[in-house]
């Protein structure tokens, strides 16, 4: 039995040394400033939660991960696994309760109960037709006045690690946060693993296929925080947009194997890789974990991984 099951991931958590910078590729990614303080920006999606994603003032860094709790009982008993703070009052923007913990490769987790919620923010997409029914869109031309720009970021989805100590790492997001395995990802032998997708536990309820990716590595660091945009055409919106404003790409657009996404890979001015994606699968509690190789990653279209993205790591 896990210490507890996590609800959802909360927000990533970034150091970076100039603030504007930051919120420039954020919101041309396609958040919304929530608040900015002298030494922190706080950027939102679409979603109530009122932000998901963090920078704080400081040397570039990846300080960390954050998960919702279901409970402020959750939090009392994280309070009491080794290392973890006791239960602490967020002094933050979008405030709640928080207990810190390190996992092993000494990355933060927070977890935290009680975050305020905003007003969502509207988005307006158009419903799509598929060639076996045209009933979707009808007397309206419903590209007109669809604007280029940003993405519409909704949430945020997972994110993926390098760790040095694979078996480690990953059994302590399974044991302490509650995350389920979906598929282990092994190479040339089975008994080889070279990574692994892991989900939220939320029994019956179905969640994306993963939250947390950890892959084998011979390093530790951040390889990429993704975030959901309004759906596929909004990624190839943002797409434009992103290579407009000269932003570095590493890789995309292309469409998942195992999860099925969407997905394209951006990086901000310091590195750090962020992904739009739209379009997962969701599985619930009742589907057991598979075993997969590697080989069988390559998704039905878009370019093979390049190896400047496979080999990325952030500390
Ligand atoms: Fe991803």
């Amino acid at each position: 039995m896990p210490v507890i099951r996590a609800a959802d991931l909360a927000y990533g958590r970034l150091r970076s040394p100039d603030l504007d910078k930051q919120e420039e590729f954020l919101t041309a990614f396609g958040m919304v400033r929530a608040e900015r303080t002298p030494t922190a920006l706080y950027m939102r999606g679409s979603d109530a939660p009122h932000h998901i994603h963090v920078t704080e003032l400081g040397d570039p860094k990846y300080v960390g991960i954050a998960f919702h709790a279901a409970s402020t009982d959750d939090l009392e008993k994280l309070s009491r696994v080794d290392g973890a703070t006791g239960v602490e009052t967020l002094d933050e923007p979008g405030g709640g309760k928080r207990v810190r913990l390190t996992d092993p490769d000494g990355f933060q987790v927070e977890v935290i109960h009680g975050m305020e919620m905003l007003a969502k923010i509207p988005v307006m997409r158009p419903p799509v037709n598929t060639g076996e029914d045209k009933t979707q869109r009808r007397n309206k031309l419903y590209y007109r006045g669809v604007e280029r720009g940003p993405s519409h970021i909704k949430r945020i989805g997972h994110f993926v690690v390098h760790s040095p100590q694979f078996e480690k790492t990953l059994g302590w997001y399974r044991d302490i946060i509650g995350l389920r395995c979906s598929d282990d990802v092994y190479a040339d032998s089975e008994d080889n693993i070279v990574g692994s997708f892991n989900r939220l536990d939320r029994g019956d309820e179905y969640v994306d296929h993963h939250t947390f990716f950890c892959i084998r590595s011979d390093k530790a660091g951040l390889n990429h925080l993704s975030y959901e945009a309004a759906d596929i055409d909004d990624i190839m919106i943002g797409h434009e947009h992103m290579k407009q404003k000269g932003y570095e790409h590493f890789w995309g657009i292309g469409r998942h194997s195992l999860g099925s996404q969407v997905f394209d890979y951006w990086g901000d001015p310091w590195g750090r890789v962020h992904e739009h994606w739209a379009d997962t699968d969701v599985l619930n509690a009742s589907i057991p974990p598979n075993l997969i190789g590697r080989h069988e990653l390559n998704g039905p279209w878009g370019e093979p991984i390049p190896a400047k993205f496979m080999g990325h790591a952030v500390r």
